[in-house]
């Protein structure tokens, strides 16, 4: 299978494991009575317009999975295991069992050296896949019936600056979308991440209580609709100038550089992102989004 692959969606997918949890899927020994519907419901209508396009593999970029020395991928077929959050062990304890898209996976490493990256391929079939790759792709796809592709963060971010990582996520985010083109491969992109991070420090006795959940700080909301507005604008080259002061000012997961990334694989969209809901999560902003690629060629077309 080689040539005319293409990227059919890209969506910022929050990973927050309160909302796998308040799914009650078989999957999880945690049981919610409910909680968090909004985003719950925001992910629900991203499945539903999903399922009206073909696609044969998720690949997600996720900020629980930290390495130092480059970007890695996962680089075994499947992998099986207990996920538990390690700050939330009462609400995440998922029984995993996915496949993985190795050629892709290799694809991506070698378009990524060819860039310039240092790329690392997981083979110890033992690993024990972040909880982020995993809530994301469930809340996208609970079927598990299409391979993944894990791509770790690499925490040039924090260990140089904002801008060395923004440079690295330019180069890794074409390193994808060049090897999606290359290897034939309908794909779907999900950032793995939040908006503004400034979250409680104590959990209310029930955890789904939501008249325990709210936003935290003015001014991290403020930035987080300043950033939503941006995308429903399709001005996605401002928000990358901008992402450097969102992510100190506003705490934001975004310094792990999942949207960064998918920001570059896209291309910057120049039309809307559509949002599909905006919540809180423990007091963090949280926002699906779903970017569709067919858009901008229909805007070409007219
Ligand atoms: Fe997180």
């Amino acid at each position: 299978m080689t040539g005319q692959g293409k990227i059919v969606a890209g969506a910022l997918a929050p990973h927050p494991p309160h909302l796998v949890y308040a799914e009650n899927p078989p999957q999880n020994e945690a049981k919610a009575e409910c909680g968090w519907e909004e985003l719950r419901w925001g992910y629900e209508r991203l499945r539903n317009s999903l399922a009206e396009r073909e696609f044969d593999v998720l690949i997600v970029h996720s900020p629980h999975w930290k390495t130092v020395i480059g970007h890695h991928l996962l680089g075994v077929p499947s992998f099986e295991g207990l996920s538990v959050d390690p700050v939330f062990p009462n609400l995440f304890r998922f029984h995993y069992d996915l496949k993985v898209d190795v050629e892709l996976s290799e694809a991506i490493h070698d378009e990524g050296r060819a860039e310039g990256l240092t790329m690392n391929m997981m083979k110890n079939p033992d690993f024990r896949v972040d909880y982020g790759t995993i809530t994301s792709c469930h809340l996208t796809h609970p079927q598990w019936d299409v391979p993944i592709v894990s791509i770790s963060a690499n925490q040039g971010f924090f260990y140089y600056s904002n801008d060395v990582g923004q440079e690295q996520m330019l180069a890794l985010g074409r390193a994808t979308k060049k090897a999606v083109e290359a290897t034939g491969r309908k794909a779907v992109l999900l950032a793995s991440c939040s908006l503004s991070h400034r979250h409680f420090t104590e959990e209310p006795v029930i955890p789904e209580d939501m008249s325990q959940e709210y936003v935290q700080h003015h001014g991290q909301y403020l930035w987080d609709m300043r950033v939503l507005d941006l995308i429903r604008r399709g001005q996605t080259r401002q928000l990358w100038d901008e992402l450097p002061d969102f992510i100190e000012q506003a705490i934001s997961e975004c310094k792990d550089g999942s949207l960064s990334w998918l920001l570059s694989a896209l291309d910057f969209p120049d039309y809307p992102g559509q949002v599909h809901a905006y919540g809180t999560v423990i007091g963090t902003g949280n926002a699906v989004v779903e970017w569709n690629p067919a858009q901008r060629l229909k805007e070409k077309q007219a």
